[in-house]
């Protein structure tokens, strides 16, 4: 979850001989190249030299290191286009991963119509793209898309209506506290990003993190003040909401796989493993009823 700064993207824009000059000036004020390119591509898009001040002026603002993402305003998660703002945490390539996972285990299980909760949906990212991406294989799922923000909730709710994904319903709820009780156990794919962070590990990490909401990078850790209590409490609440045939799926910490996979035993899944991300680190539990 943790990627800073951002790295090359397959769909970075590229210069055009017409922007070229814009994002050559930007170069020597000391923006990283593929950043220069985002920001000409977005305020001055074909060169555009109208756009030049609004080009200088998210420049600055990058220089005096706010993140690309939030000065975008917009960034691409799968096949979607998010908004972003710092209501929300800006969603990590690693993430999109998540989303393969959960599309391989709703095949495999031959869940038809999924009824999906998306714990912690931030800016929709996850929820919103498996729908998406669900429809575009004709399969029409339902989302509850949760978040203890409401400020996070209006962003997920406006980035559905963008994307015209439908079929979600946003609920404001601590994790399964207020989800509604008739979806016990009738939810076929649980996923999460839950916060992993503590308090202490934050401290030491890079400071452009605090661009970001702290209640979506930090875990509450009422119980053990190590950045898992979010995961556990997850991962001990999801049995009693999972269909027979349910997924859950959690983001968590690369260290923290042995214990979310021990945690996932102890709560009684008869199926855990832990899937890697793109980088070979292990951050993805994955457990279920049934193998
Ligand atoms: C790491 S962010 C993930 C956002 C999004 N799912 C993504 O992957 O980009 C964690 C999210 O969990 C939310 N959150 C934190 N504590 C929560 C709680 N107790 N109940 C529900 N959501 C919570 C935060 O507001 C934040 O939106």
């Amino acid at each position: 979850m943790l990627c800073w700064p951002i790295s090359e993207r397959a769909n970075s824009p590229t210069v055009t001989a017409a922007n070229a000059a814009l994002t050559a000036q930007l170069r020597e004020l000391g923006v990283a190249a593929h950043e220069a390119r985002w920001i000409v591509d977005e305020f001055a898009p074909g060169g555009d030299i109208a756009g030049s001040d609004a080009v200088m002026q998210a420049a600055t603002r990058r220089l005096n290191g706010e993140p690309l993402q939030y000065i975008l305003g917009h960034w691409p998660f799968r096949s979607l286009d998010l908004d972003v703002d710092p209501r929300v945490l800006i969603p990590r390539p690693e993430t999109e991963e998540l989303v393969s996972i959960a599309l391989l285990q709703l095949a495999r299980r031959g869940v038809r119509a999924p009824v999906i909760v998306d714990l912690g949906c931030g800016s929709g990212a996850i929820g919103l793209a498996l729908l998406s991406e669900l429809d575009a294989r004709g399969v029409k799922g339902a989302l509850f898309a949760v978040d203890l923000s409401s400020d996070a909730l209006v962003v997920a709710r406006r980035n559905a209506l963008k994307n015209h994904v439908s079929a979600v319903s946003f609920v404001q709820s601590s994790w399964f506290d207020d989800v509604d009780s008739s979806l016990r156990g009738r939810i076929d794919l649980i996923v999460a990003n839950p916060p992993y962070i503590s308090e202490r590990d934050f401290e030491l990490l890079d400071p452009v993190l605090s661009y970001e909401p702290l209640g979506a990078l930090v875990s509450a850790d009422v119980e053990l003040g190590d950045g898992f209590s979010d995961v556990a409490h997850i991962i001990a609440e999801s049995p009693g909401w999972l269909s027979p045939q349910g997924t859950v799926i959690i983001e968590h910490g690369e260290l923290q796989a042995e214990r979310a996979r021990r945690a996932a035993h102890d709560a009684g899944f008869g199926s855990v493993c832990t899937e890697m991300d793109l980088n070979s680190r292990e951050r993805f539990l994955v457990c279920a009823h049934q193998p």
